[in-house]
């Protein structure tokens, strides 16, 4: 075994699986534009004040998931970012982006880290695509973002996922629910787990999301969050429904749906995959409100988002067989350099080629014509270009089709001219 592995939990993407995540993110780079939304990339680090304020110092991921250090002796904590939402409105507060527009649509992929135990779908580096909506906060802006990422998994050929949605009402419902739970549990003490015990201290609606099944039951019979609403966040709640309804989004109302993050208010909502197992959930997200006060801003800014497992969704399509038609594209043309003496004359021609824009491939390893043929095939070029020694002489060359095995002899302008049509793109399906 070679010295040095990667680190537990990160994982090396090969060009094989390069492709299918480029395919991936091309799917999300067209819905979220269908959508007005605009890419947005923040720093892979933050101070680490931003997730203990934004995220809220009792949850899982601040408490004991994040990869901080200290950049130099007296310098401020620093912390790998383990989301993306509190650097997006930690950018838009600091560029005033609300400043010149009430509304602000940004989306994001790219990587996250989480000290989390490595297990299959649950990584320490892991990533997402997700998206922002900034400025606005009223139902239909939680049903847009909600829409754009059912959207992206129709458009990747999903099946089976399911949504789960729940309203956490405001402020004061919180308070009001938070009061009604502790008294709740209370009698129940001495029965709670650890973690539990802890969250009834701190944060008694993070005992809702439990998976220890003593602690499921106990939770089985607690007041609903949805019974302490008040009627405008029915009302609220409700409307985001009736536009899931109205465009065809089936969901499942889940009175335990908590999430890890304390950001949200109102809406949030978890979608999972069948295909995945303990790590089921695909993406997530809510409204959020409360989070740029949180930051220190003096006006709010309402928002609403979303964020998805890149290896998640990736696992899900590879199990519904989603990712057998993407590979990557092989060259257009192979340059085979039939004697050693012409591999110069060979790369100029290769250096031409590329130079017009025609993916091409030459061997650089002064291999046979046999080994080169096998290559050509093996990477599916489309065409042949003979490098022999009456070409170099004549200017004429031959190019074989390698789907249909005709041959001609062209000149190198005519090669050019014929090759380069038609454009393709990165991938084939
Ligand atoms: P989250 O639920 O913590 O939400 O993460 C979103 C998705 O990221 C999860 O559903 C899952 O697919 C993936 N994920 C999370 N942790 C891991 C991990 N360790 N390994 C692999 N995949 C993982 C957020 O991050 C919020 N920022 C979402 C949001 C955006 N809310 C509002 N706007």
């Amino acid at each position: 075994m070679p010295q040095y592995q990667a680190v537990k939990g990160a994982r090396d993407i090969f060009p094989e699986e390069s492709a299918q995540w480029k395919y991936v993110e091309e799917v999300v780079h067209t819905v979220a534009s269908l959508y007005g939304f605009s890419e947005i990339r923040v720093p892979v680090f933050e101070y680490t004040e931003l997730f203990q304020r934004g995220i809220g110092s009792t949850t899982d991921i601040v408490g004991k998931e994040m990869f901080s250090f200290l950049p130099d002796p007296n310098g401020r904590s620093i912390t790998l970012r383990p989301e993306m939402t509190a650097g997006v409105m930690r950018a838009a507060l600091q560029k005033s982006l609300l400043s010149t527009a009430p509304l602000h649509k940004l989306y994001y992929i790219g990587e996250l880290f989480r000290k989390e135990r490595p297990q299959a779908g649950r990584q320490r580096q892991f990533s997402q695509f997700g998206a922002e909506l900034l400025g606005v906060s009223s139902p239909a802006a939680v049903a847009e973002v909600i829409t754009l990422m059912m959207q992206v998994f129709q458009s990747l050929g999903l099946r089976g996922l399911k949504l789960r949605i729940n309203s956490l009402g405001d402020k004061d419902d919180r308070h009001r629910y938070r009061e009604a739970l502790k008294s709740y549990f209370l009698p129940f003490q001495e029965m709670l787990d650890d973690s539990s015990k802890e969250r009834l201290e701190k944060n008694p609606l993070r005992i809702l999301d439990s998976k220890n099944p003593a602690i499921k039951e106990i939770v089985a019979g607690a007041p609903r969050l949805y019974d302490y609403l008040s009627p405008s966040s029915v009302e609220d709640f409700e409307k985001v429904l009736f536009y899931l309804a109205e465009r065809g989004i089936a969901y499942d109302i889940d009175h335990l749906l908590v999430r890890g993050l304390d950001y949200y208010c109102h809406t949030a909502f978890e979608v999972t995959s069948s295909e995945l197992g303990a790590q089921d959930a695909i993406g997530g997200g809510g409204r959020y409100d409360g989070l740029s006060r949180e930051l220190g801003s003096s006006t709010d800014v309402p928002a609403a988002g979303f964020a998805a497992g890149m290896e998640r969704v990736l696992l899900t399509m590879e199990k519904q067989g989603l990712l057998a038609a993407l590979t990557p594209h092989g060259p257009v043309a192979y340059v085979v350099i039939q004697q050693q003496e012409l591999e110069d004359h060979g790369m100029q021609v290769a250096w031409r080629l590329r130079k017009a824009g025609i993916r091409t491939e030459i061997d650089l390893a002064g291999r046979s014509m046999k080994a080169q043929m096998r290559d050509a095939n093996r990477m599916r070029a489309a065409w042949a270009l003979f490098i022999g020694a009456a070409e170099v002489t004549t200017g004429l060359y031959t190019l074989k089709n390698l789907v249909t095995s005709e041959q001609s002899t062209l000149s190198l302008e005519a090669v050019l001219e014929l090759l380069q049509e038609p454009a393709s793109g990165e991938l084939q399906k």
